[in-house]
């Protein structure tokens, strides 16, 4: 297929490149390089250098593209940010999609693969988390992944557009290879921040909150592969049919505290990794793990990557040999 990728420069959009050209679709890659790497684009995608904002270019691409699917990986994911600068993220994440949404419309694209987030049901009553459960954002992020989720719904009764929503957990680890990774500036996410400290480029790993009703005081997450993440995006690819809008949770459906984490990068890297544990992180629910049984089944997605000890040292790889990032 010919298979438009906005944000396929970014952490999770360039792994899926990788695995979309290696099963031979032809990808166009759109990005800003606000937050992508130039050096992370597959050298078999073609790259357009465009912003979501700008229609004109979007549609000139998509005039020569006669694209059959879009995926979206591009947006704003920085959850206290989206606290403060609220208007930025309805901008970037809902704005801008409805751009490309509209496009799509025009030039009759039917098939749309969106980067969800599990974001969207704030604080859990029950986990496993099925997709069956209240949507209840608590932050202004969550509120803008749950708002594209409703343009797609009416979409795809509207004007026959099929789409599927992932809903991620947390994305983690890097290429097999240590060649694609993630890079981001500021960085805010607990894999690579613990692995920094290892590194020696931080004193020591902020735990927020030891405090929570979790076993050992720390929040529980599911932190799921990114290469598992683009399996999910090529099954979601195949199932997408037009006039149907679904979503899936992707995780691995077990949790990992904090701590684990930790003890898991310590072992990885035989470094000491020292802590210090600090407030709890605004809006940060204590446990989020998924109930992935609604892909399984409906995909036959299962995730490959199982192993904490396995996804941490994939990502320190990728950190030890690119300890400044793409830069490096
Ligand atoms: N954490 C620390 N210290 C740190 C960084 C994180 O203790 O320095 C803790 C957090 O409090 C949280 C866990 O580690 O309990 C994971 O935090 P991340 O920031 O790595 O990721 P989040 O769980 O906050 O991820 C959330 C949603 C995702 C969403 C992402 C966007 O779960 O769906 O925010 O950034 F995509």
């Amino acid at each position: 297929m010919k298979i438009f990728v906005a944000g396929g420069a970014g952490y999770v959009g360039s792994h899926c490149v990788r695995r979309l050209v290696a099963a031979g679709h032809e990808v166009t890659v759109y990005d800003n390089l606000s937050a992508g790497h130039r050096p992370a684009i597959d050298p078999k995608a073609r790259f357009v250098e465009g912003d979501l904002a700008d229609t004109a270019k979007l549609a000139d691409v998509f005039q020569a593209g006669r694209f059959d699917a879009a995926m979206h990986f591009a947006a704003l994911l920085n959850v206290g940010e989206s606290v403060l600068e609220p208007l930025k993220y309805w901008q970037n994440n809902v704005a801008h999609t409805l751009n490309l949404l509209h496009c799509m419309q025009r030039h009759g694209v039917r098939r749309f693969i969106f980067s969800s987030s599990c974001a969207v049901y704030g604080v859990p009553e029950d986990v496993p988390i099925r997709e069956d459960q209240p949507k209840n954002p608590i932050n202004p992020y969550g509120n803008t992944k749950l708002a594209v989720e409703w343009m797609l719904e009416h979409s795809a009764a509207a004007w026959g557009l099929g789409a599927v929503a992932l809903r991620y957990f947390n994305a983690a680890g890097a290429a097999s290879d240590g060649t694609l990774g993630e890079d981001h500036d500021p960085e805010i996410h607990l894999i690579p921040i613990v692995l920094q400290v290892a590194l020696g480029q931080r004193e020591s790993v902020p735990i927020f909150g030891t405090d929570y009703p979790t076993p050992d005081g720390t929040c529980i997450r599911d932190y799921i592969h990114v290469d598992d993440l683009a399996e999910a995006h090529l099954l979601a690819l195949e199932s997408c049919t037009p006039g149907r809008a679904e979503a899936y949770n992707v995780g691995t459906g077990r949790g990992t505290s904090v701590l684990e984490i930790i003890a898991a990068a310590r072992e990885v890297t035989g470094h000491a990794i020292p802590t210090l544990a600090v407030e709890r992180r605004p809006g940060d629910p204590p446990m989020l793990f998924a109930d992935a049984g609604r892909i399984r089944h409906a995909l036959g997605w299962l995730p490959r990557h199982l192993e904490l000890r396995e996804i941490v040292a994939s990502a320190w790889r990728w950190h030890s040999s690119h300890p400044g990032g793409y830069g490096t």
